[in-house]
């Protein structure tokens, strides 16, 4: 069986890393499978996918394209979004035309038995050159729901896309509202447990609170500087100190934080010496495991939220805003902290609590590491993946 995974682009984020854990896992589940996958922007996916045995073309997604997205239309009304969006398509058309063409040329030549898409582009693309007899599988990591210009042009072409996987229950109900008639299951996200696994638990001083997260705006950095300084305000002898850990990745125009957006805030918020930036990492577990609590502080609902469960893997105690399909991921108390999203005073008695007891940091560690290693393990994911590739294997 012939695979062909389309992404949009080149550079690592969950829905990356996610991509990955399913090449990996597939590879040792089913070693004769044959893996090719197309990338729109070069990056350094394009060499973990080789290391893997992947073959990667990369065929450049017209820049125009890329950076095409509702957030760049926030604060306009539909009618003028709308405009605005057909009038940077009536730009891009001839650039697209083009790409198409090649797109089409490329699967022929690769003449899979199915195509799987990772993203919304790679999603309309796949669907405008539309293989005759050739399953597509689009793989939903967000919610489209919230993004009605991308919903609108996905909904008047899901009919040419033949199974939608959802990372969650949250965003399979949310996609099967946006997309009506797609089937859609969900497969729940895995990971590498052995890459990421727990250290033995020491603290350190400062205590080390950290976010981790790609620049997204709804990421919640904002709400994390504010409840670090409730935190340091209130307390200010405490031993923390917080760490943000990350980058702008994706390049949609407006999407992301810049960091010196950030560390204006930190510095307006009178917090600037408790906190300090640690840019995109290679060793992410690492980092995971030097970190003594790790915040997720998503403002909007989460779909899924891949951080999370890396970080309860390596014995993190996580507190998380508890919203979409992050909700789904863990027990309150148990095996992670909930919070309220959006609500920097919840989050600051959160993190407050657990610098407070760290027995209950150890216990919830455990907890956590053992959720993950029971329901995120990648055999669940390449077993329930060849389940839904084989509703479609027809040779
Ligand atoms: C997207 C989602 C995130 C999820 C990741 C992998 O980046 O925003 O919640 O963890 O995809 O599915």
């Amino acid at each position: 069986m012939k695979i062909v995974f389309v992404n949009p682009v080149g550079v690592i984020g969950g829905a990356e890393r996610v991509l990955l854990t399913i090449l990996a896992a597939l590879l040792i589940a089913q070693p004769n499978m044959q893996l090719h996958l197309i990338i729109g922007t070069d990056g350094p996916l394009r060499e973990q996918a080789k290391k893997l045995g992947v073959q990667v073309t990369l065929l450049e997604i017209p820049e125009e394209f890329n950076q095409l997205g509702d957030s760049a239309f926030k604060g306009n009304s539909k009618a003028i979004a709308i405009f605005i969006l057909l009038s940077q398509i009536v730009k891009i058309l001839p650039s697209i035309g083009k790409y198409l063409r090649e797109f089409n040329q490329l699967l022929h030549e690769l003449n899979p038995d199915l195509i799987h898409s990772n993203g919304i582009k790679t999603h309309l693309l796949t669907a405008l050159v539309g293989l005759k007899g050739i399953p597509i599988v689009w793989h939903i990591h967000d919610f489209y729901g919230s993004r009605p210009l991308i919903a609108q042009a996905l909904k008047l072409m899901n009919n040419r896309a033949t199974f939608g996987i959802a990372v969650s229950q949250a965003v399979a109900q949310d996609a099967r509202t946006t997309l009506p008639g797609l089937p859609i299951e969900v497969i729940y996200n895995a990971i590498d447990i052995d890459y990421f696994s727990p250290a033995p638990q020491s603290s350190h001083l400062p205590l080390r609170v950290g976010l981790v997260a790609t620049f997204a705006r709804w990421k919640g950095h904002d709400i994390f500087l504010e409840a670090a300084s409730y935190i340091v305000k209130a307390h200010p002898n405490l031993n923390l100190h917080f760490w943000i850990v990350g980058e702008p990745i994706y390049k949609t125009r407006g999407s992301q934080f810049s960091q010196q957006e950030l560390k204006n805030k930190a510095s307006y918020l009178g917090i600037a010496s408790k906190v300090s930036f640690l840019s995109f990492q290679q060793d992410i577990a690492e980092i995971y495991r030097w970190l003594d609590i790790v915040v997720h502080a998503s403002t909007q609902p989460e779909p899924f939220g891949l951080a999370i469960v890396e970080a309860m893997a390596c014995g993190r105690p996580v507190i998380i805003s508890k919203a979409g399909g992050a909700a789904e991921l863990f027990t309150h108390n148990y095996d992670a902290i909930a919070v309220p999203p959006g609500e920097p005073i919840a989050l600051a008695a959160a993190i407050l609590d657990l610098h407070d007891n760290p027995e209950k940091r150890q216990v919830i560690s455990e907890k956590a590491r053992r959720t993950v290693t029971e329901n995120f393990n990648h055999e669940r994911l390449s077993h329930q993946i060849m389940v839904v590739y084989n509703k479609f294997n027809y040779k």
